[in-house]
């Protein structure tokens, strides 16, 4: 089967950027990305430099493609009607309220376009997850087509996806597989096969791996626990570093050396964020959970406590500094999760931040990219679920758009997210001039073992 009209809903950081690419790719499909959020598909069809996504290339994507053979628009049933395969990208976050709270998935996005899809279609459909899901979700997506529609077929593959933020182009570009879940019927493997042919465009054959469905559904919640519990794994071996004086960076080098293990994810931090890990691993600890498993569970919940743990601690170390102090000022440099985007989901500063600010911290914030709203609904959303929110906490927030002013009136800052401005801070002469304790939450600060400083697993 030849795909030639393609629709994706879900216009976030998985959809816009997945289908731009295959849009470059495969100039011959028409891709259609709906959303139901008319600001976010007004900004993709906005001016280029300010596209609702920050990622490193995906202007230049958008502006070859766009218009030419891929669309945005919130007319989700007209591209459903004309397309003969459409991927699923939409949020699946944690669940806030009924069975699972705290740990499973939330499929009701899922599921309601799985229901939108079945009320429209008039013909057959190849209908790919390409979200993030528990392990036999596809089975009840199948349940829900099949129950709101009659006489058309529906096929469902799992097409998970990996590109991380912040490289999303260059990892799509570059995949190091393109994982393929389908059913063994004929049918299936023909749905398999239409999905394959479109990677191939680019992707070496050899690097497009097919499995049965549970397997490519399973495998997506397992590389990002595995990935984490590395991340986790060095983090709790900080704490001991800074015990025995240890230096986590050596550790992690001569650890990383052994080709069996490998240098990657191995960097010491603040701990790990995003909206993905936490919630895919809690995902993971409920489904052991639902199945029996608890010592399995326990494990993937260490990944997550360690995490936690991390997060405390080094908050801690500020809030211990600052004891004997009268002011308790800090500059928090970094809210983005990561460098290179402006995404914020689940950023270990926005935990940071609102522990100093319960303890009555003042907080002057300067992020490159994250947006000064951003910053304030990152505060007010995470006080009101895990404490209590009072609007005075607001006025502990001085949001800066430059690196200086944020520095002005501080005895401290600390460093939680590793953009490159940061990198030469102690030579600033803000720094120099008033001797700011420096707290490095990134183990990237230049010469802090010259200055007042902390470092993640470092005894300075
Ligand atoms: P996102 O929140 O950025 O985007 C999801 C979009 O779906 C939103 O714009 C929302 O309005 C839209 N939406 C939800 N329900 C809809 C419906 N019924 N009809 C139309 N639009 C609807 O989410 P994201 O970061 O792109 O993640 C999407 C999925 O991909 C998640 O399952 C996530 O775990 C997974 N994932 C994310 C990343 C990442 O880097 N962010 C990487 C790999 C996988
Ligand atoms: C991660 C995975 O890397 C992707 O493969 C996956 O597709 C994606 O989750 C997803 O499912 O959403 P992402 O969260 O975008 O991608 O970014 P990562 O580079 O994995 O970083 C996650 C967090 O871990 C960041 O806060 C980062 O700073 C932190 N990290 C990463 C460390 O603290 N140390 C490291 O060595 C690596």
């Amino acid at each position: 089967m030849k795909v030639k009209n393609i629709c994706c809903i879900g216009a976030g950081y998985v959809g816009g950027p997945t289908m731009a690419v295959i849009a470059l790719k495969c100039p011959t499909i028409k891709i259609t990305v709906v959303d139901m959020n008319q600001e976010r598909i007004d900004a993709w069809n906005g001016p280029l430099d300010s596209l609702p996504i920050y990622e490193p290339g995906l202007d230049e994507v958008v502006g070859q493609v766009r218009g030419r053979n891929l669309f945005f628009s919130t007319d989700i049933n007209v591209a459903i009607h004309e397309s003969e395969m459409i991927f699923m990208a939409v949020n699946t976050p944690t669940k806030t309220e009924g069975k699972g709270a705290g740990m499973a998935a939330d499929l009701k996005y899922v599921e309601s376009c799985a229901k939108q899809i079945a009320e429209v279609a008039i013909s057959d459909k190849i209908v790919v997850e390409k979200s993030t899901l528990p392990v036999r979700t596809a089975e009840k997506i199948k349940d829900i087509l099949e129950e709101n529609s009659s006489d058309i077929h529906f096929e469902i593959l799992s097409n998970p996806e990996f590109l991380a933020e912040g490289t999303a182009i260059q990892d799509l570009f570059k995949s190091d597989r393109v994982l393929i879940g389908g059913n063994p019927s004929p049918s299936g493997q023909s749905a398999v096969q239409a999905l394959v042919e479109i990677y191939a465009h680019w992707i070496p054959k050899e690097k497009i791996l097919t499995t049965n469905v549970w397997s490519s559904e399973l495998a997506k919640l397992a590389s990002n626990a595995m990935l984490a519990q590395r991340i986790s794994s060095i983090n709790s071996l900080s704490a001991l570093c800074e015990k025995t004086g240890a230096d986590i960076d050596e550790l992690s080098e001569a650890i990383g050396l052994d080709h069996r293990i490998g240098p990657y994810f191995l960097k010491a931090s603040v701990g790990f964020g995003g909206s993905c890990f936490q919630k895919d691993i809690l995902n993971l600890v409920y489904l052991c959970q639902y199945f029996g498993l608890e010592e399995v569970a326990e494990y993937w919940h260490q990944v997550v406590k360690i995490n936690d743990y991390q997060k405390n601690r080094f908050a801690k170390k500020i809030i211990d500094y600052f004891k004997t102090k009268q002011e308790k000022r800090v500059a928090i440099l970094g809210w983005s999760f990561k460098k290179d985007t402006n995404d914020s989901r689940e950023s270990s500063a926005i935990y940071v931040a609102c522990k100093l600010i319960l303890d009555g911290f003042i907080l002057d914030v300067y992020d490159p990219m994250v947006s000064a709203k951003q910053i304030h609904n990152d505060i007010i959303y995470t006080l009101k679920v895990y404490h209590e929110f009072n609007q005075n906490y607001l006025e502990q927030l001085v949001i800066h758009e430059n690196l200086n002013t944020a520095l002005k009136n501080v005895d401290a800052i600390a460093v939680l997210t590793e953009w490159e401005e940061f990198i030469d801070i102690s030579n600033n002469r803000i720094i120099e001039q008033r001797s700011i304790k420096i707290f490095d939450g990134r183990n990237i600060v230049n010469n802090i073992d010259l200055v007042d400083g902390y470092a993640i697993g470092k005894a300075l």
